[in-house]
């Protein structure tokens, strides 16, 4: 299935008994329309842009992060829950449902790739060497609890990064090693146009790279007499102390789904399904948002209970919450907001 996809547009919203099982065969499913305004969505990704482009401080977490905006923005909130998601998330998971995270997705021209990569276990970070669990599922694991969400801010082309799918990888747990954090799929090279003093600026201030806390990386380094050159390359290294996660993955021929999708529409897909985006090699911005739902038996942050308030991103969640967007709350223990 080498494909660039068409938006479904017919039906009620659902998947249908067909569309379930295509999803369990694929990995993912859509774009499917949201149904929401052009002008508001428009509004929301300027929005977003601007909390990254302008290292907005999450209030929930205390520092710049870009995790959880739909607990402060009603307007993002409102994307994640249209009855367009949950009623297809519900098909799929069952009918009590929490949406326990989101994320922005902004990649501006000139954006790297974020290489093929699937998320198997319960989201402890190990994507950045971390292995806090997130979630905490009912049972043995082996059945698919959390499913994810990505909605387009911004028309996403071939050209702007759109979201790929290696189809049918959503069974198939592929190995992956540790690599110089600089070398894993993840790493976005973070100094591009900046001088040496915005460089030193956000690195005092751990807004550098998402989640690596650089706030002392600097102590007892001479950025005065350093380069620009100098101190990119020692913050290199001290990137490269750090072991992130690489998989050594081909998608088989014919297996790669491109996700080309309008400004407000959507993807359901499961993180066992490898994904990724190659680079906006265009000269316009492609945001994006998503959101990770789970079922509602799912104990969110179990290490909270032990006073552990430190995620696998290094945020402290201690203020987050939990919404239930579907059904009955079923794990008394998680913080759902009232
Ligand atoms: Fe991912």
């Amino acid at each position: 299935m080498t494909s660039t996809n068409t938006l479904t547009t017919e039906g009620p919203g659902t998947l249908g008994p067909d569309g379930v099982a295509r999803f369990w065969r694929d990995g993912f499913a859509g774009p499917f329309p949201l149904g929401l305004p052009d002008k508001e969505l428009a509004e929301l990704a300027d929005r977003c842009e601007r909390i990254v482009e302008e290292r907005h401080t999450q209030p929930l977490y205390g520092r710049y992060a870009l995790r959880d905006w739909h607990l402060v923005d009603p307007d993002l909130e409102r994307v994640f829950t249209q009855e367009a998601i949950v009623g297809r998330v519900v098909e799929l998971l069952g009918p009590d449902l929490l949406l326990w995270r989101s994320k922005i997705f902004y990649k501006p021209p000139g954006a790297d790739a974020i290489g093929w990569h699937q998320e198997w276990g319960k989201f402890d970070g190990e994507e950045i060497g971390n292995s806090t669990p997130s979630l905490q599922p009912v049972g043995d694991g082996d059945d698919v609890w959390d499913l994810t969400v990505w909605v387009a801010l911004d028309d996403v082309t071939p050209e702007n990064g759109p979201l790929q799918f290696a189809a049918g990888t959503n069974t198939t747990k592929v190995p992956w090693v540790k690599v110089p954090m600089t070398q894993s799929a993840f790493y976005e090279e973070p100094f591009v146009g900046l001088t040496k003093e915005q460089v030193a600026d956000r690195t005092r201030r751990s807004e550098l790279v998402l989640d690596i806390d650089t706030a002392h990386w600097l102590d007892g380094f001479d950025v005065d007499a350093a380069s620009l050159e100098e101190l990119t390359s020692y913050l290199h290294g001290r990137f490269d102390e750090l072991l992130a996660k690489f998989t050594d993955f081909e998608p088989a021929p014919g297996t790669v789904a491109t996700m080309v999708m309008p400004r407000g529409s959507f993807v359901i897909f499961s993180e066992r399904t490898m994904h990724g985006s190659p680079p906006n090699n265009s000269d316009r911005r492609r945001m994006a948002v998503n959101c990770r739902l789970t079922r509602a038996d799912t104990l969110v942050y179990p290490g909270r209970l032990q006073g552990a308030f430190i995620d696998g991103s290094n945020l402290d969640i201690s203020k987050h919450e939990s919404l239930l967007v579907a059904g009955r709350s079923l794990e008394p223990r998680n913080v759902i907001r009232g």
